[in-house]
């Protein structure tokens, strides 16, 4: 797919499936399929590396974001688990329930000067511009999942963003989840489907842009 079509065609999709009847596992090239695109997603602009607080063996590129792949297996097991608990997930179980893979991409905020509660930073430039390179990363993604035919949700994570669901993922407190990226399969087989409720407020190019004269 050219590049301009991929962004064009880019958009959310939630797809909704009962979590009583999780889809089955896909085939296993899947796998393969979200290493490749991930392997190209790292092709986003950074400005300065992460602390090294956050470099740990063998997740140590100095890049400031991390992508945390759960597989589809791993998704229905998810969906298993939150129903455990009475933690109120919304939608987030119907999404795993359909998922061919959730990427978890965090950004590694620098140390805080003072002491934060899980999931707070300082308001400093350079955590601005870790935010910023981590977004260039999970649009690389989208995109590449938009070439790729999957259907995919960049989401806030809701439940995704508790300590209790971080501690299951093995990720870092210190980490800071920026999108819960759902990679979903194309045919969503006659399930709920919801586009972003956004989508069509965005205008055209001459309400959010202008030429400027000095
Ligand atoms: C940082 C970020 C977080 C988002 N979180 C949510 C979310 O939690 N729930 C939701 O419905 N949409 C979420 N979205 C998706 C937006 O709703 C969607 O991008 C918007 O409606 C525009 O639609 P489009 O992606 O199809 O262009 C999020 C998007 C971004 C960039």
């Amino acid at each position: 797919m050219e590049l301009k079509k991929a962004i064009e065609t880019r958009h959310t999709l939630k797809v909704l499936a009962d979590p009583d009847s999780p889809w089955e596992l896909p085939q296993g090239e899947t796998q393969d399929k979200v290493a490749g695109i991930l392997a190209a997603a790292i092709n986003a602009p950074y400005h300065k590396p992460a602390d090294k607080a956050h470099l740990a063996e063998p997740l140590t590129s100095p890049v400031p974001w991390r992508f945390h792949v759960v597989s589809a297996g791993q998704c229905r097991k998810l969906v298993q688990k939150l129903g455990n608990t009475d933690l109120q997930s919304g939608k987030i179980r119907n999404m795993l329930a359909a998922a061919d893979a959730l990427v978890m991409t965090t950004w590694l905020p620098n140390p805080a000067g003072q002491a934060k509660a899980f999931g707070e930073f300082d308001p400093t430039l350079q955590n601005m511009e870790h935010i910023a390179a981590s977004s260039a990363a999970i649009q690389n993604l989208l995109l590449l999942a938009t070439e790729a035919g999957w259907n995919n949700y960049w989401s806030s994570g809701g439940v995704l963003r508790s300590e209790l669901v971080f501690g299951w993922m093995g990720i870092p407190l210190e980490q800071v989840l920026l999108g819960a990226v759902f990679l979903f399969p194309e045919d969503t087989r006659g399930v709920d489907v919801k586009p972003g409720g956004l989508r069509d407020r965005k205008g055209s190019a001459s309400q959010w842009s202008r030429m400027v004269e000095i």
